[in-house]
């Protein structure tokens, strides 16, 4: 496999972008940090519409000095470009129904996820742009680093060139939002739906199971609750480990804990041949991300997470969750802890 090109600022010409009236579907955590980007970068704001229904996504962005249409048939007439950034999960209901009719036909599709152009959940036409520009980021730190001048990690791709023109559009978007700063990475809706939900499906689960799974070890073992909450993670150490190895490097990391540390963890993942999770890897990447099963199976449960209560599966599935020893223990402990500092 070859390295993946990167687009930088040079590869992106924000000409293209000229008249064009650029539609925001969702002023939500990326939308809000987009929007406000591309504002920045200089496209007037009288070509930019948010599209959101009336909440107060709505209200925050016309209190930012934004255009607000309600009516999602009329901003998608307008449109020559329309970022989809509401959830992933209510895309296609809203966009097949209010936008995809209402479209025109060489508009230009953007979408910040893989998803829904991966498992073909959307209405394109043949001769409309769809493109993904898709950053590695939560949108307030899309929003703080281009305040600050700084790049951000993206992915960026072409999924259908109805144009001609869709790489250029796609590049010029990314730069607008402020993506090509630090390096756009070429990638695809299948690369980022399949690495997404590995992560998700694959290895946090396993990360979940190692850690229930360690605690009550340790706690048959005579560990006290409140050491191994501290000790596993209520000390951030995680969170400074991964940071260090963001920066430091993955394995380079190591070097800052104690030599019997070092040895301790490099000895021991050494030894562990990874067979066993390598087989269940890849039986979740292949028979159940990639060949949709998963996509099918959250469709038929998406319309019961609006539910309340126990109709809703996410909710059991907290249930079950907290009730674990690990979920016991820490609410106990962070009982605690709030009383001792509400004592202070
Ligand atoms: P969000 O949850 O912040 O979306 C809120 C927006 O969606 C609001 O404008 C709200 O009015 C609208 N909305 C919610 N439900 C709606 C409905 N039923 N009908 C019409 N509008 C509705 O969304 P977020 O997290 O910004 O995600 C947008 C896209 O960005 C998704 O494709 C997601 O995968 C992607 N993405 C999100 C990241 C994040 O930081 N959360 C990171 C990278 C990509």
């Amino acid at each position: 496999m070859p390295s993946a090109k990167i687009y930088y600022d040079n590869d992106a010409n924000l000409d293209v972008l000229k008249d064009k009236t650029i539609v925001f579907l969702g002023f939500g955590n990326q939308g809000a940090a987009q929007a406000q980007n591309l504002r920045d970068s200089g496209i007037p704001n009288d070509k930019i519409i948010i599209a959101n229904r009336p909440d107060h996504y709505a209200e925050d962005a016309k209190s930012k000095g934004f255009n607000v249409e309600h009516d999602f048939a009329k901003a998608a007439k307008a449109a020559d470009v329309v970022f989809l950034l509401i959830p992933d999960q209510v895309q296609p209901r809203v966009f097949n129904n209010e936008v995809a009719p209402n479209l025109k036909d060489n508009a230009a599709i953007v979408v910040a996820s893989g998803y829904n152009v991966f498992y073909k959940l959307l209405n394109f036409k043949p001769s409309q742009d769809v493109v993904m520009v898709a950053p590695r980021m939560i949108g307030s730190s899309v929003r703080s680093l281009y305040t600050k001048g700084k790049g951000f990690p993206c992915f960026v791709s072409v999924e259908q060139d109805g144009t001609g023109k869709a790489l250029e559009i796609a590049l010029a978007l990314s730069r607008a939002i402020g993506a090509t700063k630090a390096g756009a990475i070429a990638s695809s809706a299948r690369e980022e739906t399949a690495m997404d939900l590995f992560a998700e499906q694959a290895l946090w689960p396993n990360i979940i199971m190692l850690f229930r799974e360690a605690f009550s070890v340790l706690k048959e073992a005579g560990c006290s609750d409140e050491a191994l909450c501290y000790e596993m993670w209520m000390s951030k150490e995680p969170a400074e480990i991964f940071e260090r190895a963001a920066e430091d490097g993955f394995i380079q990391q190591l070097k800052h804990h104690s030599t019997v540390s070092q040895y301790g963890q490099l000895s021991g993942a050494l030894a562990l041949d990874g067979k066993q999770a390598r087989e269940h890897f890849k039986n979740i990447l292949y028979n159940q991300v990639l060949n949709g099963k998963f996509c099918q199976e959250f469709s038929k449960i998406e319309a019961d997470l609006e539910k309340e209560g126990d109709a809703n599966p996410l909710n059991v599935l907290y249930q079950k969750s907290e009730e674990t020893e690990l979920g016991q223990a820490e609410k106990r402990v962070r009982a605690r802890l709030a009383g001792l500092l509400q004592a202070e």
